[in-house]
């Protein structure tokens, strides 16, 4: 696994956007380059710069397919908290070369949940797999809506939200927990991990023990992130603030990792 470190957020975001505008320049076989997204604060940074990016003409999506993570069950696409609406409003509508046609998101509003998750995975299959999964991480670890105790090999499905996702959750609500949806149709744990790479994002002091839990724990269920440590291509791109809860030779490991990877 490696850790890339950053002072600040906006750092961090900025060395994720270049990651990914880097493997979509370098993508030169005759298929498109598959690209997993999240939702969720921690990548807007990223979305920004590679707006900006794909604006001034230094970075083409004409030739990226997307799948998103995640969806609530039971909210429209026009809800301003589906992430249908999340993913259009931060990130698509200002793409000036994304094809819509290329664009996945799991139908919330489905009246055929687990038909609607065969899918997807079949439609991801059929690309020839995710090339690069970006993820974000909630507090108790969960990657994409694999709370704690979902299966590490787990493929797209309906996730029960826990209560404390709900209350986490429940600012972009109105602050109401009870609006939060109690379900979600969600790419599994084996889903992301069966991707070629995968880059997650954690910032912020609230992401610490996940951090710890990813990075220093075991490999274990009820911290879902830690699946990431069977990975061959994980990547962590982090802030300082998250990293509070690491041990100080953990830190300094990775820091002068990628300090000689500069030389
Ligand atoms: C939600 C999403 C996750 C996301 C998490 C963290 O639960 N389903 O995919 O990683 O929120 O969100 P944030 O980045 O806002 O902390």
């Amino acid at each position: 696994m490696r850790v890339v470190i950053q002072d600040t957020y906006e750092k961090m975001s900025k060395w994720a956007a270049d990651y990914i505008a880097g493997k979509i320049r370098a993508h030169k076989e005759d298929r498109p380059f598959v690209l997993g997204l999240p939702t969720g604060s921690s990548p807007i940074g990223v979305y920004k710069e590679l707006v900006r990016q794909n604006q001034a003409g230094e970075l083409s999506f004409a030739n990226v397919v997307t799948f998103n993570m995640d969806e609530y069950l039971g909210l429209p696409r026009e809800h301003d908290q589906s992430y249908w609406y999340f993913m259009h409003d931060n990130f698509f509508d200002h793409l000036v070369d994304m094809k819509p046609e290329n664009i996945n998101i799991l139908n919330g509003m489905t009246d055929d949940p687990e038909g609607e998750c065969a899918r997807y995975e079949a439609k991801i299959a059929s690309y020839g797999g995710i090339d690069l999964f970006m993820g974000g991480i909630g507090v108790d670890g969960h990657i994409a809506f694999n709370e704690p105790y979902t299966s590490l090999s787990s493929r797209t499905g309906v996730r029960d939200l826990t209560t404390d996702t709900r209350i986490v959750n429940s600012r972009f609500f109105g602050g109401d927990p009870e609006k939060v949806p109690v379900q979600a149709l969600s790419v599994g744990v084996g889903t992301v991990t069966d991707s070629r790479e995968v880059l997650i994002l954690i910032n912020g002091h609230n992401k610490a023990r996940a951090l710890a839990a990813t990075v220093e724990g075991g490999v274990s269920q009820k911290w879902t992130c830690s699946a990431l440590q069977l990975h061959k291509n994980a990547i962590i791109a982090c802030d300082e603030a998250a990293c509070g809860e690491l041990t100080v030779d953990t830190y300094k490991y990775f820091l002068d990792i990628e300090r000689k990877e500069r030389l």
